[in-house]
C-alpha cells in the first residue's frame, strides 16, 4: 500500500467540485485516510511550492494557492501515487486525457483543480506538511462497521 498527498485546489472547491473529486478517487477503490480544510498563508504556499521557486509561474501559482480554501488529502491505495496522477492527467488541460480529472475541470495550467505527489520523495515531503502522523488514519473495510 502506498500513501500519496493530493490537494484539490481553490478552484475546484470555490466551484463546487470537492465532491466529484473525491467521488472519483473513492470510485477507483483510493481511501481517503487524512483529510482537512485549509486556507494557506503566502509563507506556506511558497514552502509547498518551494521546488518550483525559480520557475518563472511561482509567484503566480503561490497568488492563486491562497485565494481561496483548499482541501488536502491523504490517499491511500495499490500505486497511489501513479493512479492519481493517471486521473487527475497531465498538469496542462489541453493536454489531459479524456475523463481525467483536468480534462473536465481545469480551466487553465494553473488553475488546474487538483494536486497529487509527482513521487514517493515528494510524498514523504508533501504528506507530512500538511498532516501529523495522529491525523492519518488506519483504513476500515467495507463490512467492518457493524
Ligand atoms: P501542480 O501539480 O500543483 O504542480 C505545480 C503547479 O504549478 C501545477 O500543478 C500548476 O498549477 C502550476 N504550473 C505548472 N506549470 C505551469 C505553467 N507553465 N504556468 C503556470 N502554472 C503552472
Amino acid at each position: 500500500m502506498e500513501q500519496t498527498l493530493v490537494i484539490v485546489k481553490p478552484d475546484a472547491v470555490a466551484n463546487g467540485l470537492l465532491g466529484e473529486v473525491i467521488r472519483r478517487f473513492e470510485a477507483e477503490d483510493l481511501t481517503v485516510c487524512g483529510l482537512k480544510m485549509v486556507w494557506l498563508s503566502q509563507k506556506e504556499a511558497e514552502g509547498f511550492y518551494q521546488v518550483h521557486q525559480h520557475q518563472p509561474f511561482f509567484q503566480s501559482l503561490t497568488h492563486f494557492m491562497i485565494s481561496g480554501p483548499c482541501v488536502a488529502m491523504v490517499l491511500e491505495g495499490e500505486e497511489a501515487i501513479r493512479r492519481v496522477r493517471t486521473l487527475m492527467g497531465a498538469t496542462d488541460p489541453l493536454k489531459a486525457a479524456e475523463g481525467t480529472l483536468r480534462r473536465s475541470f481545469a480551466t487553465s495550467i494553473e488553475k488546474n483543480v487538483v494536486h497529487g505527489s509527482d513521487s514517493a520523495a515528494s510524498a514523504t515531503f508533501e504528506i507530512p506538511y500538511f498532516f501529523s502522523r495522529l491525523e492519518i488514519l488506519p483504513k476500515v473495510g467495507r463490512g467492518e462497521i457493524s
